[in-house]
């Protein structure tokens, strides 16, 4: 089975992505196919991207870039579990993103995106940046609504909807993660 990161996007205090991820995650534990893990933005502690070498010619030089490395090359396929900042990206994940390069290539991805419209915006602009780093991103996304998916716009409830929507991207994931491997191996 391929091994899958959720990975939680935002990092500020008082974030409602922690809940967003951890509930990702128990719905993907309970569909199985894959193993699952959180990666929390948060514990890698990435400063502003202070590499002299584009991640693309490799050569990482600090030790945050080596552990968020080793963490992203040992992973198959990725779940962004992600806000939308003024309509677009929040800046640690993009930040994130673009730390490495050799690590993302191959992959595959998929989104959950939560907030007053469900972060269309920012997972349209994800989408580019997949292509930037030759990540497959699967069609699929679900899109929690601050109206309807929490309560006082901090609690997470999610609608029974969001679950199914949630396991579409994961098959997505799954399967693409897992039809990508040859290249993986190349
Ligand atoms: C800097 C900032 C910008 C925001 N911009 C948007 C936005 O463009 N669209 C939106 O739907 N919500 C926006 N929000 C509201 C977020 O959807 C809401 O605060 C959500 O809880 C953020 O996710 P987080 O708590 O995991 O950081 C913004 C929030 C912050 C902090």
């Amino acid at each position: 089975m391929i091994k899958v990161g959720i990975v939680i996007a935002s990092t500020r205090p008082g974030r409602v992505g922690e809940d967003v991820g951890r509930w990702v995650l128990d719905v993907a534990r309970r569909h199985a196919g894959a193993h699952y893990e959180l990666v929390d933005l948060r514990d890698y502690d990435l400063p502003q991207l202070d590499e002299p070498i584009p991640a693309l010619m490799g050569g990482y030089s600090q030790p945050h870039t080596i552990r968020w490395a080793n963490k992203v090359g040992s992973l198959d396929a990725f779940v962004f579990v992600t806000p939308e900042y003024n309509h677009g990206v929040p800046g640690a994940l993009k930040n994130a993103l673009d730390f490495v390069y050799a690590e993302w290539v191959d992959k595959a991805a998929g989104f959950v995106g939560y907030g007053m419209e469900g972060a269309g915006r920012a997972i349209a602009h994800l989408r580019n940046t997949m292509a930037a780093l030759g990540i497959a991103d699967v069609r699929h996304h679900a899109a929690l609504l601050m109206h309807h998916d929490f309560v006082d716009f901090t609690k997470l409830a999610p609608q029974p909807h969001q679950e199914d929507a949630v396991v579409a991207v994961l098959d997505d994931v799954i399967a693409w993660g897992t039809a990508l491997r040859p290249l993986r191996q190349t």
